[in-house]
């Protein structure tokens, strides 16, 4: 039977499948099904600073504080965020105690550079096995240059990095115009490892009302192909483990994003259709694969369809159709 041992999140996982930050992971319960089940970690849904403030705002409104009244700082700072923290606290310790023994990743996602070496170092103590960092920023402000991004992101990581021992991974999304030096760049840092990519909340228009609604939560199958390019160009060429994030909705892509060079997959949409059963399938059919095509570990098959290793490798940034479909007839 293939060994399906990996690395990922700078740990030694006994599963590719790691359950990923969502409400999946919200409850001790349900931890542990996903450990049964086969999981090798899983990702708690993220902290937001975000939705700390909202429920500050609610909170003051309540009680009738004034917003840049000193209470709040005081508000926000001891009772809210101190409460976020706690539930995460209690979360992994609860699952330790009733015996998880995957990693428990923590997640946060903030704003504010002070926080997130807050949000970092709070729950490093609160026992979570490493740190996913949910960073992103939406370049929609027209009058913001890429380079001041960047330099957001590198000085907000150094300074988690710094402050925090156990390790740290990024999960990031594909909107940088600089993508593959970005990456290359982060893998150079203390950082662990580096998931490509998240999938946010997206927005549709609805016709009849005109107005703003929420597009599909959960990803469909044929989103896992911008994530599988740019783990294949990826690949061989950073100093820390990747991990392929959406559309990973059978076992065949879960194989195709190990040989393009992931150490492992989060899989989240695929568990919300269909149970925790989902990672049991997804394990039992990559070891079938493995099996089947004489893979005796992780090892032999990560990367192995990678840039540097595939046949065709300008396929892998050819992104025009030019001549090789000018005879597409729709079929
Ligand atoms: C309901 C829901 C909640 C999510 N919450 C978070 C979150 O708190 N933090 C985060 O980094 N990603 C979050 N995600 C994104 C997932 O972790 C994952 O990256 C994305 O769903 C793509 O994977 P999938 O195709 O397997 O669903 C969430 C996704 C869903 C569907």
């Amino acid at each position: 039977m293939a060994n399906l041992t990996t690395r990922f999140f700078g740990l030694e996982l006994k599963s590719p499948v790691i359950v990923g930050s969502s409400g999946l992971t919200s409850s001790v319960e349900k931890i542990k099904t996903y450990e049964e089940n086969g999981a090798g970690a899983v990702v708690l849904k993220s902290i937001f600073e975000e939705e700390i403030y909202f429920e500050y705002e609610a909170e003051t409104n309540k009680q009738d504080l004034g917003y840049h009244n000193l209470e709040y700082l005081d508000y926000f700072d001891y009772e809210i965020k101190n409460d976020k923290i706690k539930q995460a606290l209690e979360l992994i310790q609860k699952s330790k105690q009733a015996g998880v023994s995957i990693p428990i990743v923590a997640s946060i996602n903030c704003h504010s550079g002070s926080e997130w070496v807050f949000f970092a170092k709070k729950l490093e103590e609160a026992g979570a096995d490493a740190i996913e960092l949910n960073f992103f920023v939406l370049p929609s402000d027209a009058e913001l240059e890429a380079a001041k991004i960047k330099d957001y992101y590198f000085k907000i990581i150094g300074k988690v990095l710094m402050d925090v021992t156990i390790p740290v991974t990024i999960k990031l999304s594909p909107y940088f115009s600089d993508l593959a030096r970005m990456v290359k760049e982060l893998s150079e840092t203390r950082m662990a490892g580096i998931t490509l990519f998240n999938r946010f909340f997206n927005i549709d228009i609805d016709l009849d009302k005109k107005e703003l609604v929420a597009a599909n939560v959960l990803s469909h199958p044929f989103e896992y192909l911008q994530a599988l390019r740019w783990i294949g160009i990826m690949s061989g060429r950073v100093d820390c483990g990747l991990a392929a994030s959406t559309g990973i909705h059978d076992h065949n892509t879960a194989l195709k994003m190990f040989m393009a060079g992931a150490n492992a997959v989060q899989v989240v949409s695929g568990i919300y259709k269909h149970g925790a059963g989902f990672i049991k399938e997804l394990v039992k059919g990559i070891e079938t694969w493995m099996d089947k095509n004489g893979y005796q570990n992780m090892d032999e098959l990560t990367g192995q369809a990678n840039l540097q290793k595939v046949k065709n490798p300008s396929w892998y940034e050819r992104v025009q159709f030019m001549k090789h479909f000018g005879e597409f007839d729709g079929e």
